[in-house]
C-alpha cells in the first residue's frame, strides 16, 4: 500500500531545487502579501487552536507559482504537525488512497497537489473520507462482493489546484474553506524580493527591486527566478550590486521586457492582433498558431494576460484589447460589434467567463 512521504517541506518535489527550497516562508509571518487572505487564515487558525480541534479541509486556488504549496506547508506548521504530500494524478486506485489515508495521524494534514486531476474512482472513495472520516472499501467483485468500513483519524485535507473550474462541484463543496491566491503587488513583490536577496546575501537596492518587481508578471516564483539571473549578471558584468541599471540591463538580456511580459506572453498578442485581427479567435487556434498547449495557454500566460487588460476572454473566443495593440505598437482594430470606447476599458467586462466560485 501507498503511503504518502512525510515532509516538513511540502515542496521538496523533485525539480525544485534547493535555492527554491530555501526561500520558501515556513511561518505565516513570513508569508508576504496577499492580506486578506492572510488574515482569513489567522483566524480559521486560532479558531481551530482554540478549540483543540484539527483544520477544517482546505482548498487553494490560484495560477503557478503565487504560493498554493507554501501556504499547504505553513497551514500545516501552524497546526503544529507536517504535511504529507501527494498528488492528484499519482493516486491510481482506491486502495492507494486507503493507504495514504489510513496512515495519517490525528490531526495530520494530507496535501493534495493538483487535486482536479484526481481518478474520478478515487475521488469518490474520498468524499465520505472528508466528510465522515469513513472509508468503505469493497472486496472483490460480482455477487460476492463485500465491503469493509475503516475509520479514518480526523486528519486534514489540503488540496491545491490551478483550475478551480475543472473540480466536481461534489469535491469543491466538502472543503471548508476555500483560499483564493491572487497575482501579488509590486509592492509585495518587492518585499519577497528584499527577503530573498538577504537570505541569499545578495547587494539588492530598492530600485533594482522595484525593476525585478515590475517585470515579475505579479507572481513571487517569476520574482525569485529573475532576482538569481540578475544575480548572476550583476556578479559578472557588474560590481555585483543589483541596482536599477543593472536589473533592467539584465531583464533586457533575458527578453522580459518593460511590463513583465516575456516571449510567449508577446507571441499570443501579436498572434490574436495581427493573424486574427484581434479575434474573436478560439484557444486551439492560438494554441495551434504559436505551438504551445492550449492548456499551458489558459493556466499559466493567459491568467495575466487577462488581468493586465491586454487580453479578454469571451464566449466567442479571445479578444485582444486596445492596451495590447499600444504595447506592441500596432493600430487598434475594434472587434466586430464593439466600439472602440466599448473594449478600451481593460476590465473585462460580463463576457468574461470566470471560474464558478
Ligand atoms: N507570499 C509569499 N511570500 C514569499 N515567498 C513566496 C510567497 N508565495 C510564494 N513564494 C515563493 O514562490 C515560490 C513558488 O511558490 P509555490 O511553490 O508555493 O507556488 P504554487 O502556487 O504552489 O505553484 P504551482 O501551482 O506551480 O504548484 C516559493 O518557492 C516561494 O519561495
Ligand atoms: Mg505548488
Amino acid at each position: 500500500m501507498n503511503e504518502a512521504p512525510r515532509q516538513s517541506d511540502p515542496g521538496a518535489g523533485p525539480g525544485e531545487s534547493d535555492w527554491d527550497r530555501g526561500l520558501r516562508p515556513t511561518r505565516l509571518d513570513e508569508f508576504v502579501g496577499q492580506p486578506h487572505l492572510q488574515e482569513q487564515l489567522r483566524i480559521f487558525l486560532e479558531a481551530a487552536r482554540a478549540r483543540s480541534e484539527p483544520l477544517e479541509h482546505v482548498l487553494l486556488v490560484g495560477p503557478p507559482g503565487l504560493g498554493k504549496t507554501t501556504l499547504a506547508g505553513i497551514l500545516a506548521r501552524e497546526m503544529g504537525t507536517e504535511a504529507r504530500i501527494t498528488s492528484g494524478p499519482v493516486i491510481e486506485r482506491a486502495g492507494d488512497l486507503a493507504g495514504i489515508l489510513t496512515n495519517l495521524e490525528d490531526g495530520e494534514v494530507l496535501f493534495i497537489d493538483e487535486v482536479h486531476r484526481l481518478h474520478r474512482n478515487v475521488e469518490e472513495y474520498l468524499y465520505p473520507a472528508m466528510e465522515d472520516f469513513r472509508l468503505d472499501i469493497v472486496l472483490d467483485k460480482g455477487p460476492g462482493a463485500r465491503s469493509i468500513r475503516l475509520h479514518l483519524t480526523h486528519f486534514t485535507l489540503i488540496g491545491a489546484t490551478t483550475r478551480a473550474g475543472m473540480l466536481t462541484s461534489p469535491l469543491r463543496s466538502r472543503f471548508g474553506f476555500v483560499a483564493r491566491l491572487d497575482f501579488y503587488s509590486e509592492e509585495d513583490l518587492g518585499r519577497i524580493l528584499h527577503r530573498s536577496a538577504s537570505i541569499l546575501e545578495a547587494r539588492l537596492s530598492a530600485g533594482g527591486a522595484e525593476e525585478i518587481a515590475r517585470r515579475a508578471r505579479g507572481t513571487p516564483r517569476i520574482a525569485n527566478r529573475l532576482l538569481r539571473r540578475v544575480r548572476d549578471y550583476a556578479e559578472v558584468r557588474a560590481n555585483g550590486e543589483i541596482d536599477r541599471r543593472v536589473a533592467s540591463d539584465a531583464l533586457d538580456l533575458l527578453a522580459v521586457d518593460h511590463r513583465g511580459l516575456d516571449e510567449m506572453d508577446l507571441r499570443l498578442l501579436r498572434t490574436v492582433l495581427t493573424k486574427f485581427g484581434g479575434g474573436p479567435v478560439g484557444l486551439n487556434t492560438i494554441a495551434a498558431a504559436v505551438g504551445e498547449e492550449a492548456e499551458t495557454i489558459e493556466e499559466i500566460y493567459e491568467p495575466y494576460l487577462v488581468k493586465e487588460g491586454y487580453l479578454e476572454r469571451t464566449p466567442r473566443g479571445r479578444v485582444s484589447t486596445e492596451r495590447a495593440a499600444e504595447h506592441l505598437g500596432v493600430p487598434f482594430v475594434p472587434p466586430p460589434g464593439r466600439s472602440a470606447v466599448e473594449t478600451s476599458g481593460s476590465s473585462p467586462g460580463p463576457l468574461f467567463e470566470r471560474e464558478s466560485p
